[in-house]
């Protein structure tokens, strides 16, 4: 049985969400922020149906608002794996009521779910990276498949310097193996510009990011960092940088 203690006492005091806005912090979001705009817009003319795959992160927000801000016809939908922390669902129905908008949610397939906890157990990913990915593929990636079905582009917020993973991050490419255009539209960005963002446009943000949860996913697999670690530290901390990612993002081609 693991030994893995879920959490660790944060530091005190989070500068990361509350940026000093400098008058170039400002100027540098703003014009990110036109050029993000200006290819959502791209995309919901050019690539009819497009979806944005919402993990209400803090990237996810500053997407959330210029997607229901400009009103873009570009469907938003979560993907709920049943283990997110209650701040999350406490997001999803703040978004609801600051947009005036319903979220639309996608849930794992209750047999499939139902299965890996009788075989594996409550907690199983804990004990091998196969059996994490195995959590993430009937919680995550096989809801995100029928997200993704019978559209032309989905859009996600990631960041290339959310994690050696994702240092090569395109602001387009294609999918293979979901079979469609892939956006990540802040790409570029840093984690203080989104920070920025978030602050001058007044966006609700996860109340966990102000605990040093800079990335947030399920609950069991999510922990605060310290100061100086990488802001994807606490994600699947038990396992290597190389392998840490759900399986949502893999590149096929
Ligand atoms: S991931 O490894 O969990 O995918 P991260 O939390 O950094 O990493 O999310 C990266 C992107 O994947 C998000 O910006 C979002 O587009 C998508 N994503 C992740 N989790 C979800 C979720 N639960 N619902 C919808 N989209 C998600
Ligand atoms: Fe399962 Fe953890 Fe993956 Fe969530 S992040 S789907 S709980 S392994």
């Amino acid at each position: 049985m693991s030994t893995i203690s879920p959490l660790r006492a944060p530091a005190p005091g989070n500068p990361a969400t509350h940026p000093e806005l400098s008058e170039a912090l400002h100027q540098a979001v703003s014009h990110k922020s036109g050029e993000a705009l200006a290819l959502l817009q791209t995309v919901a003319t050019d690539f009819s149906p497009a979806v944005f795959a919402n993990s209400l992160g803090a990237e996810d927000m500053v997407l959330t608002d210029l997607i229901l801000r400009n009103r873009l016809p570009i469907e938003i939908f979560s993907l709920d794996t049943g283990r997110l922390p209650p701040e999350t669902y406490d997001l999803m129905a703040q978004t609801e009521k600051h947009y005036g908008t319903r979220l639309t949610v996608y849930y794992p397939r209750h047999e499939n779910a139902e299965a890996y906890v009788r075989i594996h157990g409550i907690n199983a990913f804990y004990q091998s990276t196969e059996l994490r990915k195995a959590c993430c593929q009937i919680r995550k990636v096989e809801p995100l498949q029928r997200a993704l079905a019978g559209k032309k582009a989905w859009i996600t917020g990631m960041r290339a310097q959310q994690s050696t993973t994702r240092e090569a991050l395109a602001i387009r490419s294609f999918d293979a193996g979901n079979g469609l255009e892939k956006f990540n539209p802040l790409a570029d960005w840093s984690e203080k510009e989104v920070w920025a963002y978030i602050r001058i446009h007044q966006v609700p943000y996860n109340a966990l990011h102000d605990q040093f949860y800079p990335s947030i996913g399920c609950a069991p697999c999510t922990r605060p960092i310290s100061l100086g670690e990488d802001i994807r530290a606490g994600r699947w901390w038990w396992e290597n940088p190389e392998t840490k990612e759900c399986g949502l993002h893999i590149r096929k081609e």
